[in-house]
């Protein structure tokens, strides 16, 4: 059974949700809306997706157990802070995962929300944009793994992981995920209606799921290893290099091989 549209915009009167059991993308959905003249607060909710997308052109797994969802916005911006949205949505994100699983959430900069040292969420932001190349709108996707895949997560994914343990009952699951998908947009839209305010990088910040690990990443081709000292106010990441500080934003460097972290 797909989400109810009336329960989610009970808890976020000010989304307009459009339900689906099972479609290509939320992202894909919700940037035709947008194309077509669909306002600020239009959502599209799944509950699988058959072409998931996630950053850097790659796929985002989108079977059963999780939810998915996007939200077109209109938002008065340069086209550089476009992130500060991703890092909105990655507080929003983790305060809703907590709110319903009661487990603390970290933000592996810039997008994945982690729990017990797995992903169990990923954000994706796309922009659609005007002939003179300023905004015309964003589509702010969210994918949450609630529940494992039947047949547990795929090996080549040795760091996906999912909120809730298995055992849960359908219906439950289902309340869960109008619930969290309300919880988080009525977090999100708090933030982003003050954005230009940058309060929410702090907390942020605090949630870094990689201040303190030393990381390899790749910038202009080549392979670097630093310590991550912290996020600055601009949600950059600061490294310690070569016993030099840096800040890196988030299009200059790839992070690699994360799975060392955890080990
Ligand atoms: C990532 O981890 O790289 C980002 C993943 C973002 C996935 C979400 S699921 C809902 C929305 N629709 C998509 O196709 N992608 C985003």
């Amino acid at each position: 059974m797909k989400l109810s549209f009336k329960k989610i915009e009970k808890g976020a009167p000010f989304l307009s949700v459009h339900s689906y059991k099972c479609i290509d993308s939320t992202n894909t959905v919700a940037k035709n809306l947008a194309e077509e003249g669909a306002g600020e607060g239009t959502a599209v909710v799944a509950l699988q997706q058959t072409a998931g997308r996630g950053r850097l052109g790659r796929s985002f797994l989108s079977q059963k157990g999780g939810v998915y969802f996007s939200i077109v916005l209109k938002p008065n911006l340069n086209v550089n802070d476009v992130v500060f949205i991703t890092v909105a949505a990655a507080v929003a994100a983790a305060r809703a995962i907590e709110a319903v699983s009661g487990k603390q959430c970290f933000i592996k900069w810039v997008n994945d929300i982690y729990l017990n040292n797995k992903k169990v969420c990923g954000i994706l932001t796309e922009g659609g944009f005007n002939p003179d190349g300023t905004l015309k709108y964003a589509v702010l996707g969210v994918g949450i793994n609630l529940f494992e895949p039947k047949n547990g997560f795929p090996t080549n994914l040795p760091l996906a992981g999912s909120v809730f343990n298995k055992g849960c009952k359908i219906m439950l699951k289902n309340r869960k995920k109008e619930q969290i998908i309300a919880q988080f947009a009525n977090d999100f839209f708090a933030i982003y209606n003050q954005l230009d305010k940058k309060e929410f990088i702090k907390e942020y910040s605090r949630r870094s799921f990689l201040t303190g690990k030393e990381i390899t990443f790749e910038k202009q081709g080549k392979t670097y290893t630093a310590t991550v000292i912290g996020i600055d106010d601009d949600a950059r990441l600061v490294l310690s290099l070569d016993g030099k500080t840096e800040a890196l934003s988030h299009g200059e460097i790839q992070i690699v091989g994360m799975e060392q972290l955890l080990v």
